[in-house]
């Protein structure tokens, strides 16, 4: 981006981040306020030290020795209010910020397509969310804050100080071109650096995922060290970033400060020369002059601190900016009949990669059971995440009672769906909540007790002391590989859809609960399209139609016995379980 381009682009991220504040004006409104009283309160400050020095301690006036402290207790009583009044807003208004971008990024997540969360790391996810959305919040508070309050107070000491001194006052404006070489590096420097803290943070928020989530194989692979290693290279390379900052911002500090001391040397250089300089108007003019200092230390990284706001926000935009899932299909249809077709089918996760399907043509017949075959690898969980539409297919058409899926609206073809997955996610609540999941919810406790008996999870769920209301700890971390799968399954058998997903689904279960649960579901299957994965052959035996895939093609289907039969590739796969389970 070219500089022109980039001012353009801050400028609008800008006017929009001011679109978050809307609805806080008010209180923003009463909170700027308190920031003109506040830096008012200063420079009268300022301005009163010049009559009290004089009058107090040159002339004993008795007035001035009666009213000058209450009037003191006056000003930093209002000052007081001003800067609760000032704090307090901002907060409230920097709060409500972060609040609302989470709760807008958070619901763009909700809607993002699979894609995404393929091309992140989720730390970055997370880090969006409880990191980059503090930025953003500060930028549009504190810093605006700072802006205020501390641009005011130097216009208001440079008031008092025109005010005693107006021909003193112009001498130091030699100090105006320094300080303004000083701004614009600083801010140069911390723009560089924000970028690069923002994605440090998101490392380090993924490496402690990813250590916490296996902490079992970095235990037994003794990971420990490469972790140790890993963590540290993205902390120290953090703490880096922000020592930079504070680098600059002590340099900026040091360097206002050098600056302000030649001033003061100039104002006691030339009040001995002024004629009529009174003890008092140097005391103002030196307090003035004091006075400025931490307001223009903060003013200098000021424009630093917008820009790294204004980076979080450029961040959270573009994610708010992504396509949500194409969702233009309008067909709703209360149930479908369940007819699938799969036509000449391909699917490219990234051009890169070489295609995971290629050329599918597959028929499932209404109420029929599909089994889909083959190698790791050759692209079932592919060909089944099409259907929920997870992935778009890259060319090809898929078929649902005749007509193009990308017809059905989003929510209405997912209610048609449901899905066991290779990967089991239970959530943080109760057993039953895990049932009778999302659009499940008003479900009655004597249905979800019924899928969980035909599931065969009864078995392990009745002995526990809450039973269905057991919590299942994070991601069912409490419950075992196949009982896990078997809350899933109750889940998917509780929804009871005209279409049924089952990858992988009863992998974790030994034969005779395998058994017990094929029943139940050899019960259900015989109303609904299945499409079941297994790569144990005798869990598709029964299937009226099965596929055998390889490298994203369909090389083979056919019923069991005509497979057998032809004596391909399927008739190996099975030669080869059949002996095992003979040796076995
Ligand atoms: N989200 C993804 N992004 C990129 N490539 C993917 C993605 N998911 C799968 N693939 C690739 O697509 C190919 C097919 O994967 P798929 O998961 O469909 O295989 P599978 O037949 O289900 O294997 P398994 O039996 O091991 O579950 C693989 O080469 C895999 O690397
Ligand atoms: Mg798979």
């Amino acid at each position: 981006m070219n500089g022109a381009a980039a001012e353009v682009s801050a400028w609008t991220t800008y006017r929009r981040l001011f679109g978050y504040l809307r609805p806080f004006k008010w209180i923003a409104a009463i909170a700027v306020l308190g920031m003109v009283v506040d830096a008012g309160a200063l420079s009268l400050f300022a301005r009163v030290i010049k009559p009290m020095v004089d009058k107090l301690f040159m002339l004993r006036d008795p007035v001035m020795i009666f009213w000058m402290p209450v009037i003191i207790i006056a000003i930093f009583l209002l000052r007081s209010l001003a800067v609760y009044v000032e704090n307090y807003g901002t907060a409230y208004v920097g709060r409500g910020v972060v609040q609302a971008m989470r709760e807008q990024v958070f619901g763009q997540y909700l809607k993002l397509p699979a894609a995404f969360y393929d091309a992140e790391t989720s730390g970055h996810q997370i880090a969006r969310i409880t990191y980059t959305a503090e930025q953003v919040a500060s930028a549009c508070t504190d810093s605006l804050k700072v802006a205020i309050v501390d641009a005011l107070t130097v216009v208001g000491m440079t008031v008092v100080m025109l005010l005693a001194s107006p021909l003193l006052t112009l001498v130091l404006l030699i100090m105006i071109p320094s300080m303004a070489l000083l701004v614009r590096a600083v801010s140069r420097r911390y723009r560089r650096i924000s970028h690069g803290i923002q994605g440090s943070m998101g490392s380090v928020t993924n490496i402690l995922e990813e250590v916490v989530a296996g902490h079992r194989e970095v235990k037994v692979y003794g990971g420990q060290r490469y972790e140790d290693a890993r963590f540290e290279a993205v902390t120290q390379r953090n703490r880096r970033l922000n020592l930079k900052v504070a680098a600059t911002n002590g340099i900026a500090t040091s360097m206002v400060q050098l600056v302000a001391a030649v001033a003061l040397a100039l104002i006691v250089y030339f009040a001995t020369r002024f004629q009529g300089m009174t003890p008092g108007t140097f005391s103002s003019l030196m307090l003035a002059m004091g006075g400025m200092l931490p307001s223009l230390k903060r003013l200098t990284t000021v424009q630093a601190n917008l820009q790294r706001g204004v980076a979080a926000a450029e961040d959270l935009f573009e994610v708010l900016d992504s396509a949500p899932e194409a969702d233009r299909g309008t067909l709703r249809v209360p149930r479908v009949h369940g007819d699938i077709e799969f036509r000449k089918v391909t699917l490219e996760y990234g051009s890169d990669r070489g295609p995971a399907l290629n050329g599918i043509d597959l028929h499932c017949d209404a109420g029929k059971v599909t089994a889909l075959v083959g190698r790791s690898g050759s692209g079932k969980s592919s060909l089944v995440s099409l259907l929920p539409r997870f992935y778009e297919a890259t060319s090809g058409e898929i078929l649902l009672d005749g007509k193009p899926l990308g017809d059905y609206a989003l929510d209405n073809l997912r209610a048609q769906i449901a899905w066991v997955g290779q990967n089991v996610v239970l959530f943080n609540d109760t057993i039953a909540r895990n049932i009778a999941y999302g659009a499940l919810e008003g479900a009655g406790e004597a249905d979800i007790i019924a899928a969980a008996e035909a599931a065969n999870a009864m078995e392990f769920i009745a002995p526990l002391p809450e039973g269905i209301h057991t919590m299942v700890g994070e991601s069912g971390t409490l419950f075992s590989g196949g009982q896990r799968q078997r809350i899933a399954i109750a889940r998917a058998l509780l929804k009871n859809a005209p279409i049924l997903i089952l990858d992988e689904a009863t992998s974790a279960l030994d034969t005779q609960s395998e058994h017990l649960i094929r029943e139940a579901l050899m019960r259900l299957m015989r109303e609904r399209t299945t499409l079941v994965i297994a790569h144990r052959l005798s869990t598709i035996e029964h299937a009226d139609h099965i596929a055998v895939l390889d490298a994203g093609r369909v090389v083979e289907q056919g019923t069991h016995a005509e497979l057998l039969a032809r004596g391909g590739h399927y008739a190996a796969l099975h030669r080869l379980q059949f002996h095992d389970a003979q040796r076995a």
